[in-house]
Formats: C-alpha cells, sequence, structure tokens
C-alpha cells in the first residue's frame, strides 16, 4: 500500500478543485483520466453484473508489477509491453471485473476470434490503456465518501473518442457472426433496439456504452471522428489495430466460418466481360477490307487466266477443226465472249 497515500491525496485535490477545473485536464500520453474502483453508479438500480464504476484521476498511469501485471497479460495481452516497462490505467480489481465481463461477451462471439479479440481490445483500451487521457474526457462525476470516511469522486459518463475507421473495422469484423445456439446474428443482442439489420458502428458501440442496457456500469458517449477530422484539447482519438474475421489472431488459431464472415467465403470468380478483340488491320488497311482485294484480285486474275486459256485452246481447235468451229458458233447462247482475233 506504498502508493496509498499520495493517490489520496491526488483525489482530494481533484474533488477540490472539481468547481473550476475541467475533469480531465491533462490530456497526454501516459496519463490516466480515471483509475481504481469507485464503488457502484449511484444512478442506477438494476444491474445485472455487479461493476463498479471507476475513480475520477487524471494522473499518469501506473507501472504494473506482479499479480496486476500478470493479469493485465491474461486479460489484454495487446497492452503488455514488458517487465518493467507496462504501465496501465487500471488496478487488479478492475482488470478481475473486465475479465468477468469479457467472459460474457466472449461465450456469445465465440464462433469468431478476430471479432472477440476486437470486442475486448475497445474495453482493454477504455479501462487501462495508459494513454487513456489522450481519448477519453470526463464529463459527470459524483462524490462519495466511504465507509472510512474517505471523499471520492467517481464517473459517471465520459466521451470516448474513436477513429471512425478503427471503429468501422471493429464493427465490421463482427457483424456476420452468428448464436450458435439460435443461428441468429450476435450483433443483433449487442445493438439494442436497432437489431441486426439498422446496426451500425455507433449504434453498436453506444449500446456499449448505455448504462440503462443492464451491463454498462456508466455512461460512455463515444464520438467517430473522421479521418482528417480534429478534436482539440489535445484529445487524440484512438487508432488501434484490428483484426478482420478472415485473418487468423494467432499463428496457430483459424480465420473466422464462412457462416460467420463473408470475407471468408470462397471467392465466387464474376464473370469479367472479355475484351473486344483488337481491330484487324493490316498495316493502317481494315484487315478485311484488304482481304476483300486481295480475293477479288486473285478471282479477277484467274478469270483473265482462264479466259486466256479458253482462247488459247480454243484457237488450237480452230486450226485444227475448223468446220467443227463453225458449227459451234452457232449454237452457242449469245452472251458470250469473243476472243479478240479469235
Ligand atoms: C471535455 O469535458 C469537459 C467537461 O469536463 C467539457 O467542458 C469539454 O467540452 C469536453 N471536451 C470536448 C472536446 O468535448
Ligand atoms: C501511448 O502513446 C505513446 C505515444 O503516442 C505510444 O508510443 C504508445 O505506443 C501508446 N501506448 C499504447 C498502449 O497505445
Ligand atoms: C432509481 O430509484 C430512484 C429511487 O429509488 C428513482 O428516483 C430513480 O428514478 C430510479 N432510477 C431509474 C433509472 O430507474
Ligand atoms: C526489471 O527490474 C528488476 C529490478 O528493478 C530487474 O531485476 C529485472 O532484471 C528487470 N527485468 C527486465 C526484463 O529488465
Ligand atoms: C462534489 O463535492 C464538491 C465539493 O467537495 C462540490 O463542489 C460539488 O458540487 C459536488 N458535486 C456533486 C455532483 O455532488
Ligand atoms: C484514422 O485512421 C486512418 C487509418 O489509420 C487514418 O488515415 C486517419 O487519418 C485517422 N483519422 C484520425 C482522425 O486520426
Amino acid at each position: 500500500m506504498l502508493g496509498h497515500f499520495p493517490l489520496t491525496l491526488v483525489l482530494l485535490s481533484a474533488t477540490l478543485d472539481l468547481a473550476t477545473a475541467a475533469l480531465t485536464g491533462i490530456h497526454q500520453a501516459g496519463y490516466c483520466s480515471y483509475y481504481g474502483e469507485c464503488g457502484r453508479n449511484p444512478e442506477i438500480n438494476v444491474s445485472l453484473l455487479w461493476s463498479p464504476v471507476p475513480c475520477l484521476s487524471n494522473t499518469p498511469a501506473r507501472l504494473l508489477k506482479d499479480a496486476t501485471l500478470s493479469k493485465l497479460k491474461e486479460v489484454c495481452p495487446q497492452l503488455y509491453t514488458g517487465e518493467n516497462t507496462t504501465y496501465a490505467c487500471c488496478s487488479y480489481n478492475q482488470l478481475v471485473a473486465l475479465q468477468l465481463s469479457l467472459a460474457i461477451s466472449q461465450a456469445v462471439l465465440t464462433r469468431c476470434p478476430a471479432c472477440s479479440e476486437n470486442f475486448a481490445n475497445i474495453y482493454c483500451q477504455n479501462i487501462c490503456s495508459p494513454n487513456q487521457s489522450l481519448f477519453t474526457n470526463v464529463t459527470r462525476f459524483f462524490n462519495r465518501t466511504t465507509i472510512l470516511g474517505t471523499r471520492q469522486v467517481g464517473v459517471l459518463e465520459y466521451q470516448c473518442f474513436y477513429n471512425q475507421s478503427f471503429a468501422d473495422q471493429s464493427y465490421d469484423s463482427c457483424k456476420g457472426v452468428r448464436i450458435p445456439a439460435t443461428g441468429g446474428y450476435a450483433i443483433a443482442a449487442m445493438c439494442g433496439k436497432y437489431g441486426a439489420t439498422l446496426c451500425t458502428s455507433q449504434r453498436w458501440l453506444d449500446f456499449q456504452g448505455d448504462s440503462s442496457n443492464g451491463l454498462a456500469p456508466l455512461d460512455i458517449d463515444f464520438q467517430l471522428v473522421p479521418a482528417n477530422g480534429a478534436v482539440g484539447e489535445g484529445i487524440v482519438p484512438l487508432n488501434g489495430k484490428t483484426w478482420r474475421c478472415s485473418e487468423a489472431v494467432s499463428a496457430d488459431g483459424e480465420p473466422c466460418s464462412c457462416l460467420d464472415c463473408a470475407e471468408s467465403c470462397p471467392q465466387i470468380p464474376t464473370p469479367t466481360p472479355q475484351p473486344p478483340p483488337p481491330p484487324f488491320k493490316v498495316g493502317s488497311l481494315d484487315g478485311v477490307l484488304f482481304v476483300c482485294c486481295l480475293l477479288f484480285c486473285l478471282l479477277t486474275v484467274l478469270f483473265g487466266a482462264f479466259l486466256v486459256w479458253r482462247c488459247v485452246s480454243r484457237s488450237r481447235q480452230a486450226s485444227s477443226k475448223g468446220r467443227q468451229r463453225q458449227r459451234d458458233q452457232m449454237t452457242r447462247p449469245a452472251l458470250s465472249w469473243e476472243c479478240p482475233g479469235g
């Protein structure tokens, strides 16, 4: 409990400054917006899962050690950066609570590891990222006093800024996943009143951050920032790695099946229209015209040759059988051609 005394001081001073300063005054890498557990949300009467809200704490991320570090490795391995270099904004108890709530969603998303991983990443980043204050901004809080008389400030609502494409990619990896028992889409149960057909990345996240859904301990106002959009106040929208549902998450893992992920279905080759063959050309002349001319010339030559041959053979006949020729000319049809000089 070495870190307990300064932490209490920080919380006390935070309580006193609330009236004047913004709830998350420092938006900086390595800084938290909230940390630890601050009891139940006083605005929620009915909850399916008892999960406490975090305490307001715009302070540097903590270096994780021992049990907390191994828990982080187990629940949010993507945030582990090494033995002495892993900082985070969550406590051991928060990691245990996170593990429990992720177990529920993972039972539903189990058929598609990529989706399950992307979904868990959203929660890990929100609750534990050492850069939490970069993309979150607390907007509502409540005062509470512990049994020991310590005054604390709990978080009731925060804004969460995500890169639009990061949110879309996470959503896309999950939108086709089916619940094994019913065969229906898992997102139908994760999008509130919109169901599967009207669900979008924004609506999907909004439902995760809606405390009236019976699971979320507080309200999260998700703001998806489009490409080259800016927020100001030093806020940087979260943009992390996502897995496509057709990708295996680990080396020995498998991509999601075709049933859960349209991208994984075998590609049916779409019949691409054959490009028209290049026009038939001989030199710069149209090929067909060229062939016709050639054929015409050939036929003309052949016909000419035939006529010459006939004349020659006829004049031979004439010289040998003069009388025969006379008779022939009588019976020949009018449309005939006389050899010149024949
Ligand atoms: C962050 O939260 C404060 C209230 O604590 C609010 O005044 C401010 O407008 C918020 N920032 C943005 C970018 O919305
Ligand atoms: C936090 O931000 C720093 C600086 O932008 C970056 O180097 C680091 O990778 C971030 N850490 C995580 C866990 O996103
Ligand atoms: C919770 O209960 C209190 C009184 O016990 C009531 O005033 C409040 O409206 C209830 N809130 C919700 C969200 O039902
Ligand atoms: C972490 O720090 C401890 C003591 O500060 C040291 O004994 C250990 O070798 C360090 N581990 C790594 C991986 O650097
Ligand atoms: C919390 O307590 C501070 C004084 O310590 C007070 O200024 C503030 O209005 C209280 N806020 C709420 C929501 O009760
Ligand atoms: C979101 O991510 C995309 C791709 O990584 C990037 O091109 C874009 O600039 C990012 N947008 C913001 C607002 O950071």
